[in-house]
């Protein structure tokens, strides 16, 4: 049953240790950084208005429930990245656990997570680079704003910020992760320092009686947009894409996962909670720039200036980090075979894979300037909770077929935590639309087809086989 293959792990540990691959260049605070830097954005900045109007000011525990499922899941991927430190995240992991078939699938879903996301932050990248330009009464043509029928009423035809700033970002990338883990780690800070700045500036102006009623939509209403605001947590499984780029992974991809998701879950649910008591929920109705409009209300009009700029930062990392993700999942894919092997050369002076690095850039650069993406939030959720899930339950199965591994970071109450993580984003799952179903379905049906039409036959497995 050639769809159920799996990789030998001992080959591909052995492959990823071998000299004469990717630099190793990253360190703990590297990573930790990276998470951070893949973490906080579009989710923080722009969702939490739609979270609050459907959580009311308990959307600080919508934070607390989006943030448990990922906790559990970064344990799980925390003791995959610590045992087969290899490029390629969960895509490879599956690979030598659930089969090529699973493999690919979430190779594939993946690149829904990673590349709409880039795609997506891109589009909300945008957004606030205009409003700076017009802090400046500058202004770009209409029709070059945004993509076509992304504003009703208005013509537009493509969405010229959200591609150059892919480019820009993917020039960077090619050139090599030295210098963009340096970059990256200088805009995190800010990022930081421009949150840390809103939580001690707001929290003076919170009046409690703006947290009354506390939960105005129930429960359902709290699930709801802690579905969305997932979203906000999305990227500390791009950490695991570094595997190879690590110089000491079995140690230090664990603390990189775990130590920026903590970092961010308390940052968040502070930001929610003043959020929500500086501001009654209502007023965030259509607003894109929520955590600044806070400070506005509250009369902090500099300090809101700042938290825009944070904003720019803050996506510009996440766009980066991601594509970064995505290059290396490809990279990974492309190494087995299962896509074409131009997308796994690298480059003999930068030591990047230079080609796949431009084919993400320009495609999602694309798309970003093309498609209106505000409504794609959802769908990246889907996939990315659907990753989630997988990635626990191969924990539980490696463990059972391979009890010899070696394992430098082992997740705790196994296998009762990779089923909470299981129950957690399933339950996140059934609180999206039917629209985000149908559309993953569809996304599925075209991966199970390229599959059978090119993978299965190109796979490395195969051709050896
Ligand atoms: N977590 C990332 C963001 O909020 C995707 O933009």
């Amino acid at each position: 049953m050639s769809i159920f293959r799996t990789k030998n792990l001992d080959d591909m540990v052995a492959a990823g240790r071998a000299p004469g691959g990717l630099k190793k260049v990253l360190g703990p605070m590297d990573l930790i950084f990276m998470g951070i830097g893949a973490i906080v954005g579009t989710g923080i900045f722009v969702l939490t208005g739609t979270g609050a109007l459907t959580a009311g000011p308990a959307l600080s525990i919508s934070f607390v429930i989006a943030a448990l499922a990922c906790a559990f899941a970064a344990l799980c991927y925390a003791e995959f990245a610590s045992t087969v430190p290899v490029a390629g995240s969960i895509y490879t992991y599956s690979y030598a656990t659930l089969g090529e078939l699973v493999a690919w699938m979430i190779g594939w879903d993946l690149m829904l997570e990673y590349g709409l996301a880039t795609s997506a932050v891109s589009v909300g990248w945008s957004g606030y680079f205009q409003s700076l330009l017009s802090g400046f009464g500058l202004a770009l043509p209409t029709v070059l704003t945004a993509a076509p029928g992304a504003v009703p009423g208005v013509e537009t035809w493509f969405n010229l910020p959200a591609l150059l700033i892919m480019l820009v970002l993917t020039a960077m990338l090619s050139w090599g992760m030295r210098e963009s883990a340096r970059v990256n780690n200088i805009m995190v800070a800010i990022k930081i320092a421009v949150v840390l700045l809103f939580i001690l500036v707001g929290f003076r102006h919170v009046q409690p009686a703006n947290w009354q009623p506390f939960m105005p939509f129930g429960i359902s209403g709290v699930m709801s947009a802690a579905a969305l605001v997932f979203f906000a947590f999305i990227g500390f499984d791009a950490v695991t894409s570094a595997a190879e780029e690590v110089k000491r992974p079995e140690r230090d991809l664990p603390i990189g996962i775990i130590g920026s998701l903590a970092v961010c879950a308390i940052l968040y649910v502070l930001v929610s909670a003043i959020m929500t008591g500086i501001v009654p929920f209502q007023k965030f109705l259509g607003v894109d720039h929520p955590v600044s409009l806070a400070l506005q209300y509250a009369g902090e009009n500099w300090v809101a200036g700042f938290v825009d700029l944070g904003a720019i930062l803050g996506m510009t990392t996440v766009i980066l980090v991601m594509t970064y993700g995505q290059t290396r999942v490809i990279f990974a894919m492309s190494r087995d075979g299962l896509l074409p092997r131009k997308l796994s050369t690298i480059h003999p002076k930068h030591s990047t894979p230079f080609f796949a690095t431009w084919v993400v850039g320009i495609v999602f650069g694309l798309i970003a300037a093309m498609v209106p993406l505000n409504v794609l939030a959802e769908l990246i959720n889907i996939g990315t909770l659907a990753a989630f899930s997988l990635v626990s339950v191969a924990v539980v199965i490696l463990r059972k077929k391979r009890p010899d591994l070696h394992r430098a970071f082992r997740c705790p109450g196994v296998p009762v935590v990779p089923a909470l993580a299981v129950v957690f984003c399933v339950a996140l799952m059934t609180y999206l639309s039917k629209t985000t179903w149908i559309a993953f379905g569809i996304w599925l049906l075209i991966g199970l087809v390229v599959y059978f039409g090119y993978a299965r036959h190109n796979s490395a497995l195969n051709q050896k086989a």
